[in-house]
């Protein structure tokens, strides 16, 4: 059963963080917001588009090593899942680990729409109870393990390439964050996406149909939608970069002219250069030997790493210590 959605997000500081955001000297918007319910509905599609292999690379690790993995874990256990997404791709460890016990399963996610199709997608497996909850990761990470019984062990899931929306400072911080809520001897599998050749990494994250170009525009339409703006798409590009000093590949929104847009939710006026972008992501890539680093430094020790062997992509078990 879904717990009764909690409203994460209220208008008032969907308008604070689009001020915030545009007011800066280059602009940018929390990428949080792509994922309204079209921004999830064409990110389903984009994780199927021949150009992003990364969603099936990183399905792919689970469905192959799912009993390799949760061999590993200590029972029993309770799953906390930081953005479950559809939950599709879960399915694997969950069916590896609906084996050894009935397992408490909790999605934790700010989109309403990806909890609702995580659990139509997982809601047939037998021995696993799914609790939703509606919340930003670390919130309802608190509160599922504020929530567990004391000789149950916690598996957090953050799986895909959502530690790489972080920048190397935060993303470190962030894993410190997630240590903090955890007890020795729980653990942490992490999805992290690898260096890979740049001409590939950027039909990544601008593929040729057009699917991550709507993605991005999506949240200008958002602004529109909820905070009664005037931003024309067709004004502005979807581009991808890759920043070399960080590793990572950029988006942005180009102004294709000089426009002043006003957004009356938010109570200003925003004006663009001819060429001047919003930028709404950032994907950094890692080197596998990096992710040890990583975990070392946040209190955890890296036990054991898949990795895909057609698209570079590694799955890391980190038990906290
Ligand atoms: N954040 C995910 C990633 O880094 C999802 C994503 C794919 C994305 N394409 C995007 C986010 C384009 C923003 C813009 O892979």
């Amino acid at each position: 059963m879904l717990t009764p959605a909690i409203t994460a997000q209220p208008v008032l500081e969907f308008a604070a963080d689009v001020r915030d955001g545009l007011t800066k000297p280059q602009k940018e918007l929390l990428s949080k917001y792509l994922y309204d319910d079209v921004g999830s509905a064409l990110f389903e599609v984009i994780s199927v588009l021949p150009e992003y292999g990364l969603t099936r690379a990183d399905e792919r690790v689970l469905q192959r090593n799912g009993y390799d993995i949760v061999e590993r874990l200590s029972l029993p256990l309770v799953v906390a899942e930081l953005g479950s997404g559809s939950g599709k791709k879960t399915r694997w460890l969950l069916k590896a680990l609906a084996r050894r016990q009935h397992t408490a399963y909790c999605p934790i996610e700010i989109s309403p729409t990806a909890l609702a199709m995580c659990k139509r997608e997982l809601g047939d497996m037998d021995s696993i109870s799914i609790v939703g909850f509606e919340r930003e990761y670390l919130d309802g990470l608190a509160e599922v393990a504020a929530r567990r019984k004391s000789n149950q062990h916690l598996l957090v899931l953050f799986l895909g390439s959502t530690i790489g929306n972080f920048d190397r400072p935060a993303g470190m911080q962030f894993l410190r964050d997630i240590r903090g809520t955890l007890l020795p001897g729980d653990s942490l599998l992490l999805g992290t996406d690898l260096l890979k050749p740049i001409p590939q990494l950027l039909e990544a994250y601008a593929d040729p149909l057009g699917v991550t170009a709507a993605f991005n525009k999506n949240l200008l339409a958002r602004i529109n939608h909820d905070l009664g703006a005037d931003f024309e798409l067709p004004y502005f590009e979807h581009v991808a970069r890759f920043n070399n000093q960080a590793r990572s590949v950029e988006m942005h929104l180009m102004s294709k002219r000089e426009q002043t847009v006003t957004i009356p939710g938010a109570g200003f006026s925003v004006r663009f250069v001819e060429g001047e972008t919003i930028w709404t992501e950032s994907s950094h890539k890692y080197s596998k030997d990096e992710v040890f680093q990583m975990a070392g430094d946040s209190g955890f020790r890296c036990e054991a790493q898949w990795i895909d062997t057609e698209w570079p992509f590694a799955e890391s078990l980190l038990v906290a210590h």
